[in-house]
């Protein structure tokens, strides 16, 4: 099946959910399209002859194995790159690596600590660049999240809320954008040392004032929960955190996603975590193991949201090169 004509000019570069915010609705729509042809076992390879580097600095099991696979699967060839085994590793500059990278590949995924080195990996690469998670967005995780929002609400973001149980971290301001671009309702419980610059949270609402939706902030999870159809949470100590683990442990102690805080919700509600989870402290084990969850649908659909994303921003043709 050919990809669908017409589609706008790809993005430069993915290093924010904003920079695909007009398109997530078609973005979405692809990725169940592409969904629906794995399941049918259909053959579809329009990346074929297109490489990618995928620069991971921190672990990963999702991203690192759903960004290959739909590579992969699309005909392409993902090439994993470790600094730890790279000159990048022993001091050789991130520019030096974008521009040698752009050499040899038609994109770069990259994983990183800091946002400040994928804008400069965008900077010197010719080649578009994708966030694969960095200490202030998520953005390839949130595309797989509105594709399993999409399927569960048949397509209806309006009228549905989502509340956010936990840490303002990068997961939290991709979500936030994310959902008022579509137009969800969204309320986040976070404790006040723990909540992203209000600047992004003005962000979110003036995407939301046209939908008509709202964007709230509040401190307690039982006052998020109320009146939501989705609870989504992440884990208290994200990577790059571990010098604070006892004082966020401390701190997020009543932030658990639990069946009693599930009860509080609107009926067939259901929980979120974009794993891997701490089960027994962000979320519970009944929950996980339940059937009140779309957990394991949202890692599936890791693969198939950034296989929508590597056709667009690798497949679409570009009028000009960097
Ligand atoms: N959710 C997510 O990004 O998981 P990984 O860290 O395993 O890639
Ligand atoms: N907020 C978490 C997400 C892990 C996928 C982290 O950055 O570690």
């Amino acid at each position: 099946m050919p990809a669908a004509s017409k589609v706008p000019a790809p993005p430069t570069d993915v290093l924010s959910i904003l920079d695909v915010k007009d398109q997530i609705p078609r973005l979405l729509r692809r990725a169940l399209e592409l969904k629906a042809m794995r399941h049918r076992g259909t053959r579809y390879r329009p990346l074929e002859g297109k490489a990618l580097a995928m620069i991971f600095e921190k672990p990963s099991t999702r991203t690192r194995s759903s960004f290959e696979l739909a590579m992969s699967e699309l005909g392409g060839h993902p090439v994993y790159l470790s600094p730890r085994d790279m000159q990048l590793g022993r001091g050789e500059t991130i520019a030096d690596t974008a521009r040698v990278l752009s050499r040899y590949y038609h994109g770069i995924v990259y994983r990183a600590f800091r946002h400040a080195d994928e804008e400069e990996l965008a900077k010197w690469a010719s080649v578009p660049v994708i966030n694969a998670l960095d200490d202030r967005e998520h953005p390839c995780q949130i595309l797989a999240d509105l594709t399993t929002l999409h399927e569960r609400f048949h397509g209806r973001f309006q009228g549905h809320r989502l509340a956010y149980i936990g840490d303002g971290n990068n997961v939290l301001v991709s979500l936030l954008l994310g959902s008022a671009a579509v137009g969800l309702d969204f309320v986040a419980a976070i404790p006040p040392k723990y909540r992203p610059d209000p600047s992004i949270v003005e962000q979110a609402r003036s995407l939301a004032r046209p939908k008509g939706s709202r964007v709230e902030i509040v401190t307690l999870p039982a006052e998020a929960a109320r009146g939501s159809d989705v609870l989504y949470t992440d884990v208290w100590v994200s990577m790059g955190d571990e010098a604070q683990e006892a004082e966020r442990k401390a701190d997020f102690a009543q932030y658990r996603l639990d069946d009693a805080l599930l009860d509080l919700a609107r009926p067939g509600a259901f929980a979120m975590h974009d794993l891997p989870a701490h089960r027994g402290l962000e979320i519970s084990d009944p929950v996980m193991d339940g059937e009140r969850q779309a957990i394991w649908d949202q890692a599936e659909n890791r693969l198939h949201a950034q296989k929508a994303l590597l056709e667009w921003v690798l497949g679409t043709p570009r009028r000009r090169s960097r």
